[in-house]
C-alpha cells in the first residue's frame, strides 16, 4: 500500500463494498468478439441483496465470472474497466492474491451445482475442506463445524447427510450442500447464480429465506443473479437490468418493479407469469436477443426490439438518467429533447 493510509469504506452503512466501473468482459472466439459485458457500472453495499436480471445471455454469469476472476481464459478477457472490493482493484491483483480472496471473502454459488461439488468426496468432507483452509481447524472439528453449517443451511439430519456423497442427495438438498461451502468461510459478498433454478417453488422459498438469513445473521452482500423478477420482488434490495451485456436500468427494487422505466424492463415486466396456470405461458418479448458479436458500437443495443425507437436509439448509446432517488435507466425517452427527437 506504498504507506498510505487508505480509507475503506465498506463498514459505514450504505458504503459501497464492491464497484464495478465500466467492466467490459470480451470473449475472442472464432466467430468474432462476443462483448458479453460491455461497460457496465455498478456498486453493491455493505449487508445488500443485489439483484442482476437480464435474458438467457445478457451476460449475468459472466458478471459474475469477471469479479471471482474465474473467466473461461480463453476465450474470455476483462479488457476495461476496475473491480474494486474494499477498494482494491481484482482485476490487477496478481493471482496468488486473488485466490486468497476467492473462497474466503469472496464466494460463488455456480449456476450447475454439479460441477462445483466433487462427486467423489462426502459432502461434510467437502464443506470441512473449506472450513480447514480458512480458518486452519484440523480435520475433525472442521468436520463439526461442516455438520454444525449443513445444519444451520436447513438440512436435516446434517451428520448423516454429510456422510453422503453428492449424488445421494436430492437437487434442493445438494443446493443447499452448495450455500453451505460458499458461506463457510464466512464471505463478505456472496455470488449466487440462478441459485434456486430446477427447484420446485417450496424449496426455492426455503432456499431464498436462507440466503436472507445468512444476510441477516452474517452481515453478508449478496449479488443474486436471476432471470426471475419474482425471486427479485421478494429478496432484492436494489436490482439491475443487464440487456446485451449493458446496464438498461439500475435502482431500489420497489422503484423498478413499480415504475419501471426502459422499455426493456417494461416488457420484462409483462412477461412475467402473474398466476399458477399462466405459467409458462410467457408474453414473449418481441424480437430476439441480439447477436453479440454483431452489435454495433453506438446505438441502444435494445431498439430493434423498442416500440418507441426514434432514429438517435440506433445512432447512439445512452448514458444512465436518473429516473427516481437512487433509480437510473439508460433510454433516451428521459432525455430533455425526447419529443424534439427524431
Ligand atoms: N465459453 C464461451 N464461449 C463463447 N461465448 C460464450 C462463452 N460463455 C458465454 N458466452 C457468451 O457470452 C454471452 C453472455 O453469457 P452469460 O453466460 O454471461 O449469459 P447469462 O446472462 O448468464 O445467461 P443465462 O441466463 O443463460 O445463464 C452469451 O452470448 C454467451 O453465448
Ligand atoms: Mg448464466
Amino acid at each position: 500500500m506504498n504507506g498510505v493510509l487508505k480509507v475503506v469504506d465498506h463498514n459505514r452503512p450504505g458504503g459501497a463494498l464492491l464497484s464495478l466501473e465500466n467492466l467490459r468482459t470480451h470473449l475472442f472466439t472464432s466467430k468474432g468478439v462476443v462483448k458479453a459485458v460491455d461497460g457496465v457500472s455498478f456498486e453493491i453495499k455493505a449487508h445488500e441483496i443485489m439483484g442482476l436480471v437480464g435474458e438467457s445471455g445478457s451476460g449475468k454469469t459472466m458478471t459474475g465470472l469477471s469479479i471471482m476472476r474465474l473467466l473461461p481464459s480463453p476465450p474470455a478477457r476483462i479488457v476495461d474497466g476496475r473491480i474494486l472490493f474494499n477498494g482494491e482493484d481484482l482485476t490487477k491483483m496478481p493471482d496468488d492474491e486473488i485466490r486468497k480472496i476467492r473462497g474466503s471473502k469472496i464466494s460463488m454459488v455456480f449456476q450447475d451445482p454439479l460441477t462445483s461439488l466433487n462427486p467423489l468426496i462426502r459432502v461434510g468432507k467437502q464443506v470441512s475442506e473449506v472450513i480447514q483452509i480458512h480458518s486452519g481447524l484440523p480435520s475433525e472439528p472442521a468436520l463439526g463445524k461442516a455438520i454444525e453449517i449443513l445444519e444451520q443451511v436447513g438440512i436435516p439430519e446434517a451428520g448423516t447427510v454429510a456422510s453422503q456423497y453428492p449424488f445421494e442427495l436430492s437437487g434442493g438438498m445438494r443446493q443447499r450442500v452448495m450455500i453451505a461451502m460458499a458461506v463457510a468461510s464466512r464471505p463478505e459478498l456472496l455470488i449466487a447464480d440462478e441459485p434456486t433454478t430446477n427447484l420446485d417453488t417450496t424449496i426455492q422459498a426455503q432456499v431464498l429465506s436462507l440466503l436472507r438469513q445468512i444476510r441477516d445473521s452474517q452481515g453478508t452482500s449478496i449479488l443474486l443473479i436471476t432471470h426471475n423478477l419474482g425471486i427479485v420482488a421478494w429478496i432484492c434490495d436494489r436490482v439491475a437490468v443487464l440487456y446485451a451485456g449493458r446496464l438498461a436500468e439500475i435502482g431500489p427494487t420497489n422503484a423498478v418493479l413499480r415504475n419501471p422505466s426502459h422499455p426493456y424492463t417494461q416488457a420484462l415486466l409483462r412477461s412475467v407469469p402473474r398466476t399458477d396456470s399462466e405459467r409458462g405461458k410467457l408474453e414473449t418479448i418481441p424480437g430476439e436477443v441480439p447477436r453479440l458479436t454483431r452489435l454495433p458500437i453506438n446505438d441502444c443495443h435494445f431498439h430493434p426490439r423498442c416500440p418507441h425507437a426514434k432514429s438517435v436509439c440506433q445512432s447512439e448509446q445512452p448514458d444512465l438518467i436518473q429516473i427516481g432517488k437512487d433509480h437510473f435507466a439508460s433510454c433516451f425517452i428521459y432525455s430533455k429533447d425526447w419529443e424534439r427527437t427524431k
